[in-house]
């Protein structure tokens, strides 16, 4: 009974990440806070190519994107709060973390997003909260590999999951 309490404040990190910024601060998540992580991959998998991606992606900005994703298994009765990690792909979330969110119902849960970009946020948010109330997000900004946004302001934003 005890341990089963203890869960129900469990949090749940799901994320993607493709390039590795945004598994970075899930790394530090993970260092800060007694959480569960679940990343998300997409079935097939996307080219190495980045200039390719980047290409690619912009022919489908818009269409609000769904794909399939590798099965994974899950336990959502165990967590209350659940943490979602996704970079940004021309200005919304990727087609990945839509597509979890799509599929996955977050209702009674407690519900943070972190989000990583190059500075252009566009209406990631907005389309977020299409699936699920927000309580807190942060915007994390990163030059390719180097992150701009304060190491503080990060670990303070974990402090309040
Ligand atoms: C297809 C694609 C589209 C992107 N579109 C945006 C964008 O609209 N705004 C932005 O600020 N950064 C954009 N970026 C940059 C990523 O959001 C940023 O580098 C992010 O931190 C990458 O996270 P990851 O390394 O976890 O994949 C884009 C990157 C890719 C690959």
């Amino acid at each position: 009974m005890e341990g089963e309490n203890m869960n129900q404040d469990k949090i749940l990190v799901v994320y993607y990440s493709y390039g590795g910024n945004t598994e970075q601060i899930v790394n530090r998540i993970q260092k800060q806070k007694e959480c569960d992580v679940l990343k998300l991959e997409p079935l097939v998998p996307y080219t190495n190519d980045y200039q390719t991606l980047v290409d690619d992606e912009e022919s489908k900005m818009d269409q609000e994107e769904v794909i399939e994703l590798k099965p994974y298994e899950i336990d959502l009765s165990k967590y209350s709060k659940v943490v979602l990690g996704t970079p940004v792909w021309w200005y919304t979330m990727t087609p990945v973390m839509r597509s979890f969110l799509k599929q996955t119902d977050l209702t009674g849960k407690e519900v943070s997003a972190m989000i990583t970009n190059g500075g252009w946020l566009g209406h990631t948010l907005d389309e977020i909260k299409k699936y699920t109330p927000l309580k807190s997000s942060i915007n994390i900004v990163f030059q390719e590999h180097d992150l701009e946004t304060k190491q503080s302001q990060i670990g303070e934003w974990i402090s309040r999951l």
